[in-house]
């Protein structure tokens, strides 16, 4: 499929590197391909950034028929603009269309669309330390019609958002409160699907979390909320007794790809590393043993996120010390001096555009 392009009549004005925050500004393009039963996926198209129009009935609206990714573009110290892993980004997004009954999209056709994309706007990929140009893949429901089925048509966007830390914390420890109320996701549900759903199911505790001074919800499991999943929109690590520790995917838990990476290097410094379920008691155990190190959360926004200070019931825990651990520190280099071409990638999850 051919690719147009549709060019823009004024480009935007660059903003200064050094004060992105994250999610604000959006580059002069965005990718475009459309859905319907008789032409699949067809028409894509490069055009200016701009509003969707949309019937008010849209499906999207009213069911949440959607998913969508998010991976990152680095500019290395030679100026070469680099992906983090976007095969991976992009089979993750079928895996999530399967889930929400989308028609899956072509990944070579998909992963060469936005390396064409990303070349149209490589002014766009900042140069500053820490910032990096955000991808978003995204497919919405576009049927204009109420009852409750899949929709019959679809449309593909990719907007792009130069960046820098996530947190205003930036790597600096976060506090989390443990919910017993609120779930974000349940088993057989779309907990592994990158979906809207997911996010504004955990709107509500994390609105609870901030009027109490806390940063992120450490999410425990749906059924019995006894073993954790996540923590805010990441994956979560312990390091117990020098151990690396993650609960094991199991349905209701992000599939993350800086997961993978954290389970990748930790094997590859021949440190143990173990998927399994683990119960939110097991860890105020190991921290009242002393051997509760660090919690850290994983994504591609944060990279990794060390926590500082974690409350579940009326018991308050200090992590190691504070401050940011030894091994969220040593994950955090690894994998952005990976990113920025500032170290050899040895797994090959560096892509050229
Ligand atoms: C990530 O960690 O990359 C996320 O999933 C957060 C994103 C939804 C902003």
């Amino acid at each position: 499929m051919q690719i147009n392009i549709t060019k823009a009549q004024q480009l935007k004005p660059l903003p200064d590197d050094s004060g992105l925050g994250f999610g604000t500004l959006f580059t002069d393009y965005m990718l475009n391909m459309d859905y319907d039963p008789e032409n699949r996926w067809h028409n894509p198209r490069i055009e200016p950034y701009g509003p969707i129009q949309m019937d008010p009935s849209t499906m999207v609206l009213h069911y949440g028929q959607a998913i969508f990714e998010g991976l990152k573009a680095f500019r290395t110290e030679s100026g070469d603009i680099r992906l983090f892993r976007p095969k991976d980004n992009i089979r993750r997004f079928n895996t999530s269309a399967r889930a929400l009954c989308i028609p899956e999209l072509d990944e070579q056709f998909v992963l060469k669309a936005i390396k064409k994309l990303i070349r149209l706007e490589q002014r766009w990929v900042p140069k500053a330390a820490g910032t990096s140009l955000y991808i978003r893949p995204t497919v919405i429901a576009m049927d204009p019609f109420l009852g409750v089925r899949a929709s019959h048509t679809y449309r593909y966007f990719v907007i792009l958002s130069p960046v820098g830390a996530y947190y205003a914390e930036g790597f600096n420890p976060v506090k989390i409160w443990v919910t017993r109320d609120h779930v974000r996701a349940v088993r057989g549900g779309l907990g592994e699907a990158k979906t809207p759903a997911n996010y504004a199911a955990s709107l509500y505790a994390g609105e609870e979390a901030h009027r109490n001074s806390y940063t992120q919800v450490l999410w425990l499991d749906g059924v019995e909320q006894k073993y954790i999943e996540e923590v805010g929109s990441m994956n979560i690590f312990f390091v117990i007794d020098d151990e690396i520790v993650t609960p094991a995917l199991n349905g209701s838990i992000l599939p993350g790809i800086t997961r993978d990476s954290v389970i990748a290097l930790g094997k590859a410094w021949n440190m143990r590393v173990s998927e399994k379920k683990i119960a939110i008691d097991e860890v105020m155990a190991a921290h009242e043993n002393g051997k509760l190190q660090e919690i850290f959360g994983s994504g591609t926004a944060a990279v990794i996120s060390p926590v500082g200070e974690l409350k579940y019931g009326d018991k308050v825990i200090r992590i190691g010390n504070g401050g940011v651990g030894p091994v969220a520190d040593k994950l955090f280099k690894a994998i952005t001096d990976i990113q920025y071409g500032k170290s050899e990638d040895l797994f090959g999850w560096v892509e050229k555009i």
